[in-house]
């Protein structure tokens, strides 16, 4: 059984992806032992606590540097002995200790197609206003392991979504999260948790079945 640990810091609906995929067996094997958010009173931890999952918040607010965060989901993350931690929508970073702690089993979904609008500053609904900004045809979402610098470790998995003609950034984000996040991001818990992700450097590697 991999027991999974959760970072969010609003809403929950890819938190929420993964525990529909959990209960229709999607996700075999794996259990969330904890969902952690960095703010207090967001409905993420509603969706935890209507399914009998441990959830409390860390306020990243409370700590005074990085590094003293880090420690404290550290030592969080041990006590539930948590083996891989998903950031679900988490707008903190992972520091140096808890990216030590937890090398190449921390995995973040970013909702762009990474290296393009991704980086410090594109959360939440921006990086759609980016792409609109910008023309692109096409965008997406990204699912990697986390590394020092944001958005920068190696990918796991990307799916494209099109960019229309009369989106806006709203109805752009929720359609990146229909079609791509909320798919990849549970694919992603499923092939780590058979063992079938390997890094290479920069690259990750997916074993066949
Ligand atoms: C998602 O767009 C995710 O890609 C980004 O933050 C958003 C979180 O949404 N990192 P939710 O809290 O999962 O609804």
């Amino acid at each position: 059984m991999l027991k999974i640990g959760i970072l969010v810091s609003g809403g929950g609906t890819n938190l929420q992806a993964i525990i529909d995929k959990i209960e229709n067996g999607y996700l075999k094997d794996c259990s969330i032992v904890t969902v952690v958010s960095s703010r207090p009173g967001v409905f993420a931890l509603e969706r935890a606590k209507n399914h009998n999952i441990p959830a409390c918040c860390i306020p990243r607010k409370e700590f005074e540097s990085l590094n003293d965060y880090d420690e404290a989901l550290v030592e969080h993350f041990k006590k539930y002995q948590a083996e891989l931690i998903v950031m679900a929508g988490f707008l903190s970073m992972a520091g140096e200790k808890f990216n030590t702690a937890y090398k190449h089993r921390i995995i973040n979904i970013h909702p762009s197609l990474i290296p393009s609008f991704c980086g410090k500053g594109f959360y939440g609904i921006i990086p759609h206003q980016k792409v609109i900004e910008y023309g692109v045809k096409v965008t997406g979402a990204t699912v990697h392991f986390v590394e020092l610098e944001y958005d920068s470790g190696p990918i796991i998995l990307q799916k494209a979504v099109c960019v229309k003609d009369d989106d806006t950034p709203e109805t752009l984000q929720k359609r990146v999260m229909e079609e791509a996040e909320w798919t990849i991001l549970p694919e992603a818990i499923k092939l780590f948790s058979e063992g079938r992700l390997k890094v290479e450097g920069r690259k990750v590697k997916i074993i066949e079945n």
